[in-house]
């Protein structure tokens, strides 16, 4: 046994009930080094994430609401989901695979949005086991998706592990996915990060490092063209660490509104192996987010829909006041065939991970440690 966080399995609360009279559970995951995640059933999702600052001093940097009720309104933009069964746009809804056409829920004028209506995986309540090991501490929600819910073919059984690691505030997400027929899987978590704390004002004046060269341009309703063009020249070139804010007005005439843009992520094991996918700063606070993962591509969104709804604490989520960096598979890939697959077969196995990497910048560039080495 040891005394530190990760002797102690985490033990589920109660956190509410849903409209049709589901129990949630929340469970708390700590760090020795002062990261807390809670992570509740129902769409096993990140509910709060607590990280210090450059004084030691914690705060809840993504964004959320206080009851599953919260959640379970209109108010809730996908807050901290998981995301699926296809994250993302398919468009209009319509894919052909082994030739059979699928209909989808079209749930985003023209097209279809993460997974669909009332079944998408957002919005079911997932089992849930919690764990306690040496190296830190976990909870490995699993569902299993009926054949044909939601339009997709195949029963998809799906499990995603939370786990927080002894040191180093890191949350690591892992999905594992498995089908008995041919179907399309793109997972991702949609958390809402303001590294100044969730109900900052604004996210213009975070710095963002992007590690992609090119991108998916799309149409008005943000399907992809199916080019992949590079970012040299335009608002959507992140490979140097800039704001924001600096050149996201011209994109607020868009079909995205701001940036809501699918990136793809350099490096030869992009798709593969871990990479450094982003990174994220905000200066007040000394707050670092890195995102590792072995997705190949990062959707940048920022918060453009946001509308000043109210969350945890009675604080105010006001337009572009968070951003996510959703790791995953290009939007629409199952209608382009150039684009990585997205289709999982019988007997494959699906596993993917992303790491959320906390640091704060005080402690960074001294020349000792991997800090510097690490600057992305
Ligand atoms: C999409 C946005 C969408 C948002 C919904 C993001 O993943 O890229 O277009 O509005 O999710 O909350």
């Amino acid at each position: 046994m040891t005394t530190s966080a990760s002797g102690e399995e985490p033990v589920a609360e109660q956190f509410g009930m849903t409209k049709d009279g589901q129990a949630v559970e929340l469970f708390t995951l700590k760090s020795d080094t002062g990261l807390v995640a809670k992570v509740m059933t129902r769409g096993a999702t990140l509910v709060q994430l607590h990280v210090p600052d450059n004084d030691g001093k914690s705060a809840d940097v993504v964004l959320g609401f206080d009851s599953v009720a919260g959640y379970e309104s209109e108010d809730n933009q996908y807050f901290g989901c998981t995301t699926g069964r296809v994250c993302n746009r398919i468009a209009k809804g319509k894919f052909t695979l082994d030739g059979k056409e699928y209909s989808l829920a079209v749930n985003n004028e023209p097209n279809h949005l993460h997974g669909g209506g009332e079944k998408s995986l957002d919005k079911v309540v997932w089992k849930a086991k919690s764990f306690s090991n040496d190296k830190g501490q976990g909870v490995r929600f699993s569902y299993s998706s009926p054949d044909g819910e939601e339009g997709y073919p195949g029963q998809l059984d799906i499990v995603v592990t939370y786990f927080v690691p002894v040191t180093g505030n890191r949350l690591n997400i892992t999905y594992n996915a498995t089908t008995d027929k041919a179907t399309p899987v793109n997972l991702t978590n949609h958390a809402y990060f303001n590294l100044a704390g969730a109900g900052s004002p604004s996210v213009l004046d975070h710095t963002l490092r992007l590690n992609a060269d090119r991108y998916t341009p799309t149409d008005d309703t943000l399907i992809p063209t199916g080019a992949v063009d590079s970012v040299e020249g335009t608002p959507l070139d992140f490979r140097k660490v800039t704001k924001i804010g600096q050149r996201i007005e011209p994109l607020t005439g868009t079909g995205a509104l701001g940036y809501d843009h699918n990136f793809v992520l350099n490096a030869p094991e992009a798709g593969k192996k871990l990479v450094l996918a982003a990174a994220l700063r905000e200066k007040t606070s000394g707050r670092i987010l890195r995102v590792r993962t072995d997705q190949p591509a990062i959707q940048f969104y920022s918060g453009n829909f946001l509308k000043g709804q109210v969350g945890k604490e009675g604080k105010s989520y006001a337009h572009r006041s968070a951003i996510c960096l959703e790791t995953q598979h290009y939007p629409d890939s199952v209608n382009h065939s150039n684009f990585p697959n997205t289709i999982l077969k019988p007997g494959e196995k699906f596993q993917s991970t992303t790491i959320y990497e906390f640091a704060v910048a005080g402690t960074e560039g001294n020349g000792k440690g991997d800090g510097a080495k690490k600057k992305l």
